[in-house]
């Protein structure tokens, strides 16, 4: 059976200083799962089909599937990258408290449906994904190395899971998630990079 491998991409600076969307490099953690990635991968492939990689058009996803073996082809999306946190792009949450107290507060009442002012909502990310779900639906063996909110949406459609509480889930970075659609529903593994 077909499965889809999904990351989060490795730690990246901003997620070490706190803030939210940009485009920062990997951490020095960061750079350690993006090596260990391959054997990751491997281990959980169980034999040598290669795998089609998609990440975003972000750095951090870049880098993070940069030492995956040649053989695999890559592909990038905008419709990958990051939720855009609008005018609070850059900001830790602490930051968007001070400045936009009530936004801070709206988004808390109302995850899934609160928009960043310039920017998008959990809802808007589900609808961006439309053609990715599709094309994914019609494919073999995809790794996709995403990023934490984009993740939640993929992550809850093929888990069957709701995407109004999606926002809320925990996807733990340096852990890689396959999943296997059988027809009693889906096959969850996680492997843990340990770092
Ligand atoms: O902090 C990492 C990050 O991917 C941010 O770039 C993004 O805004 C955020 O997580 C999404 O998580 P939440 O919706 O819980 O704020």
């Amino acid at each position: 059976p077909r499965s889809i491998w999904l990351s989060r991409h490795g730690e990246s600076e901003f997620n070490l200083d706190g803030k939210i969307g940009g485009d920062a490099d990997l951490s020095a953690r960061g750079q350690m799962y993006a090596r260990k990635l391959p054997d990751l991968v491997l281990e959980s492939v169980g034999d040598s089909r290669p795998l089609t990689v998609w990440t975003s058009t972000l750095k951090r996803t870049i880098s993070t599937a940069r030492f995956l073996p040649p053989t695999y082809n890559q592909l990038q999306w905008k419709a990958l990258d990051e939720l855009d946190s609008g005018v609070c792009d850059c900001l830790t949450y602490a930051e968007i408290k001070e400045q936009f107290p009530e936004d801070f507060q709206a988004r808390d009442d109302d995850k899934y449906n609160y928009r960043y002012r310039g920017g998008e909502s959990y809802r808007d990310v589900v609808i961006r994904l439309e053609p990715i779900i599709m094309e994914l639906e019609r494919s073999e063996n995809i790794l996709i190395v995403t990023h934490q909110a984009v993740l939640r949406c993929i992550y809850a459609y093929f888990m069957q899971k709701s995407q109004t509480e999606s926002p809320w889930m925990n996807v733990p970075l340096h852990t890689l998630i396959k999943l296997t659609p059988r027809a009693y529903g889906t096959q969850e593994e996680r492997y843990d990079a340990k770092i």
